[in-house]
């Protein structure tokens, strides 16, 4: 062999070597982690990796086959691209996906991609290499256990017992867990989706939905308003649809519809109510699903498709505030948009605001005031767990480097609802709709910064002039922790009777003697609020053999009543508190038994105990509450 030749053939041999080290270097590209990618450039949200200041996802269309049997969604997910600015990658959030690949366009060929390594509350950066001329991205992937937006249930969960079911909760920052996405709140995008579900199952969406199953088992779904990825929703069940009037209806499993269409009835007129005080209702249809109890919230406000917990169907409709609550969204969130979660209390505040002035125009003053009043018990306890961290009791938060979820107290639900009264209070309840229904028509489908609003209410409402800024103390309210000097102080008459009502209970009054059996719900929660939280022994029998509390069907109810059984040792209700553990996922009731249940060696034990039979039943957002829960008291013993 020639010295040529040989040199040739050792060419060739390296040229190979080269040219698989190459191709083995590009197949990691795609499917090993790239350490540390990324830094995008900066869009305010800290809890997102996305760059939409460069390239703004417009439109995704989702294609998804549902398989019960792997628990896991599998399909492709087509992003249509704004290009803003010149950028050679697309950014998206990620969580827990197993991403198979990404094409562009109508080409086939799949490409190279990032994947950045998980952090902590955000999960993985995905990069997806792009120029100008590239208008849509499909991304096939399956979603996997680690996908926490998801909850699947087995039949045995449900009410039915035959079916299994499956729903998601985005918000806060999930929705990346199940959808690759720009998941910031500031970006809004319209969708569109074809789901495959197996035989004999509905799939609803928060978008245009069927009312009925087909043959074909296939769903197809339109959301023509633009959203936030937060408010992407999903659900399939054995699921029946009932109307309730022209423009709501309910869906549910058919062993709970008919309870809850009765529950619900008067869902028509509240979106009537709605309109009333701050214009026309933008959403189309306002319909509920009522989920099955390991829903871990009262409701969320998917539109079109508001969420709730069957823990709201107790036959009096005196729960219905929830679904006033989510009804409100529909202005306050899902129209002019918390542009980052440290901004949430523009969410909620001003929900829990417009949801008592719903619940007033249908219920009447004194039931408003009632929800005032007992919001405010909850804001002080809020307030007395957030003691060694006031910063957290600031209406704008700081959420850098914190799960989302930490800034999600009753701070921004009810001190932002007390910044709100006071404003109404100061400048005037006509003029402060008048301003409300502006502020939502000119920032309607846009996001607004804590900022933004202040200087909003500084041009159109509060001003020097008027002399109404100085009354209000804006910077104190938004940015000092606690409860300012200046807040609205509310009164109730009907609560001033039960506050005498618990006097006389604790002077000896027995139970019987008090002639408490007729009243309403908000006034048996005013009552429970009213007593210390440990009774004696015989406070409590004679309490529950004549009130009745451990046997009580309204779940909020019972929940007060089994705090003060845990902590005053009222052993009678062990059944049914173990009971309600493991059937109820909704945290607001789950959270505070087992921080009771905690705060004794015996009772943590029991904590524990329950919480494994229980954590099945639970969503992966409960789980996250409850462990640190039960951690943080093992150490301290
Ligand atoms: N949007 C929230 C639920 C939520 C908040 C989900 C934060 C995830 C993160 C919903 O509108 C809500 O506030 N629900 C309350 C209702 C109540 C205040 C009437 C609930 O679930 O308790
Ligand atoms: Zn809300």
């Amino acid at each position: 062999m020639s010295y040529f030749v040989l040199q040739f053939m050792i060419m060739k041999k390296l040229i190979r070597v080269v040219y698989c080290f190459t191709f083995l270097v590009l197949i990691s590209c795609n499917t090993k982690e790239k350490e540390d990618t990324f830094v995008p450039e900066a869009t305010n949200d800290s809890h997102s990796f996305s760059n939409p200041t460069e390239i703004t996802i417009s439109h995704i269309y989702l294609n998804f086959k549902i398989n019960f049997d792997s628990s896991r969604i599998e399909g492709t997910s087509s992003l249509s691209l704004l290009h803003k600015k010149p950028a050679d990658t697309l950014w998206l959030d990620t969580r827990g996906l197993d991403i198979k690949y990404v094409t562009l366009d109508s080409n086939s060929a799949k490409i190279n991609y990032f994947l950045g390594r998980e952090i902590l509350f955000k999960g993985k950066a995905l990069g997806i290499p792009v120029n100008p001329n590239v208008k849509t991205v499909h991304i096939t992937y399956q979603t996997t256990s680690e996908s926490v937006a998801l909850q699947w249930l087995s039949p045995a969960q449900t009410a039915g017992k035959d079916y299994p079911f499956l729903f998601t909760q985005s918000e806060a920052n999930l929705a990346r867990s199940w959808v690759p996405c720009q998941d910031s709140p500031g970006v809004r995008f319209t969708y569109s989706a074809d789901v495959s579900v197996p035989k004999n199952m509905l799939a609803l969406m928060s978008a245009e939905n069927p009312i009925k199953k087909n043959e074909t088992g296939i769903y197809h779904f339109e959301m023509k308003e633009k959203i936030p990825a937060y408010l992407m929703a999903l659900a399939v069940g054995n699921i029946e649809f009932l109307s309730t009037g022209t423009r709501t209806g309910v869906y549910s499993e058919p062993a709970m519809v008919h309870k809850a269409v009765v529950e619900f009835s008067e869902m028509d007129n509240m979106v009537k109510a709605a309109e009333a005080l701050y214009g026309p209702y933008r959403w189309g249809r306002f319909d509920v699903i009522v989920l099955p109890p390991s829903f871990p919230f009262g409701g969320m406000e998917n539109p079109k498709l508001t969420f709730l917990t069957p823990t709201l169907v107790v036959g009096d409709k005196s729960l219905t505030a929830v679904v006033a609550h989510e009804l409100a969204h529909s202005w306050s969130g899902n129209l002019v948009t918390n542009a980052t979660w440290n901004d949430f209390w523009l969410n909620e505040g001003f929900t829990v605001y417009i949801e008592r002035r719903i619940i007033e125009r249908m219920n009447g003053k004194d039931f408003a005031d009632m929800q005032a009043v007992l919001g405010f018990k909850d804001l002080k306890e809020t307030l007395d767990e957030l003691s060694k961290t006031p910063d957290d009791t600031r209406l704008k938060q700081n959420l850098l480097n914190r799960d989302p979820d930490d800034g999600m107290t009753d701070v921004a639900y009810e001190k932002g609802y007390l910044f709100l009264r006071l404003i109404e209070e100061t400048a005037g309840r006509e003029k402060f709709d008048a301003f409300l229904t502006t502020y939502f028509n000119e920032h309607a489908f846009q996001s607004m910064t804590t900022e933004a609003f202040i200087h909003y209410l500084k041009t159109r409402l509060l001003n020097d002039k008027n002399g109404l800024k100085g009354k209000v103390n804006i910077d104190e309210w938004v940015y000092k922790p606690g409860i300012p000097a200046n807040c609205p102080k509310i009164d109730s008459e009907k609560f001033s009777i039960i506050e005498s009502k618990t006097e006389q209970f604790l002077r000896g009054t027995p139970a019987m003697d008090l002639g408490l059996q007729n009243v309403s719900t908000n006034e048996w929660l005013h009552f429970l609020d009213c007593l210390p939280s440990k009774l004696t022994p015989a406070q409590m029998v004679d309490l529950d053999s004549v009130y009745k509390f451990t046997d009580s069907g309204n779940a909020e109810i019972l929940c007060k009543w089994l705090r003060k059984c845990v902590a005053g040792n009222y052993h009678k209700a062990d059944e049914t508190l173990e009971y309600f553990l493991l059937h109820t996922g909704r945290r607001k009731f789950v959270k505070p038994l087992f921080v009771e249940l905690a705060k004794t060696p015996e009772g943590l034990v029991k904590a524990k105990e329950i919480y494994t039979k229980a954590k099945p039943n639970y969503h992966a957002l409960l789980i996250n509450t409850l462990e640190q829960i039960l951690e943080k008291q093992s150490v301290k013993m």
